[in-house]
């Protein structure tokens, strides 16, 4: 079974709470998701391979560690997935960014796919799979199931603010996928929007209703 890791640095805790505040304006909020974004990847790396190789300084010769392994993608959920991609691109500037849009069929509910453009080199690559809310995990799992698809091998989901429930449904359809989050609330409400949350993190991050 994955693991389920909630990157609870006071940063990240602090920074929550901000965009959790319905007062919160859409600039701020836009800040908060980048900047939370930035920290959690900071510790979502903390594994990456190194290697040793030989450099000179200014004052000797020496040795040094630089990353080695494979590269990574970004893959933001449109559209709010796109709020997180600056902060993380920040940390990993090399990392390719790739774009899956998925809307619900009003019929039949499940998410269906009108956007997918991915690195072309998608079995070489490790996929963080962004979107800021967990919520009924649909997105998500149909996400990575379409990378799947085209042949990522490697994936991490990585969400804001998830409940109980989108966590059991990635984890059941996906149970390869480490799932990051800054913090796991306590459940999904009638309407489909996280208790407590942050409301419409979409609507937040682009100042629309
Ligand atoms: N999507 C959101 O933006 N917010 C929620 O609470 C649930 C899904």
């Amino acid at each position: 079974m994955s693991k389920v890791v909630v990157i609870n640095h006071p940063l990240i805790q602090h920074k929550l709470t901000i965009m959790r505040d319905k007062n919160t304006g859409s600039r701020e909020f836009r800040e908060m998701v980048k900047e939370i974004g930035m920290l959690m990847v900071y510790e979502i790396t903390r594994d990456l391979p190194l290697k040793e190789i030989e450099i000179e300084t200014p004052v000797t010769k020496t040795k040094s560690k630089v990353l080695v392994g494979k590269k990574l993608a970004v893959i933001p959920i449109l559209r709010a997935g796109l709020g997180m991609v600056d902060g993380i691109l920040e940390m990993i500037p090399a990392a390719k960014v790739g774009h899956v849009g998925l809307y619900r069929d009003p019929e039949t509910l499940q998410p269906v796919e009108y956007f997918c453009k991915l690195p072309q080199d998608v079995e070489e690559r490790d996929f963080l799979v962004v979107d800021p809310m967990l919520a009924t995990g649909g997105s998500a799992a149909a996400a990575i199931k379409l990378l799947k698809e085209k042949g990522a091998k490697s994936i991490k989901l990585v969400c804001l603010v998830g409940c109980p429930e989108g966590v059991k449904f990635v984890q059941d359809e996906h149970p390869d996928v480490d799932i990051f989050l800054a913090a796991l609330d306590e459940k999904l409400n009638d309407h489909g929007y996280i208790v407590p949350g942050l409301g419409d993190a979409g609507d937040r991050i682009f100042g629309t209703k």
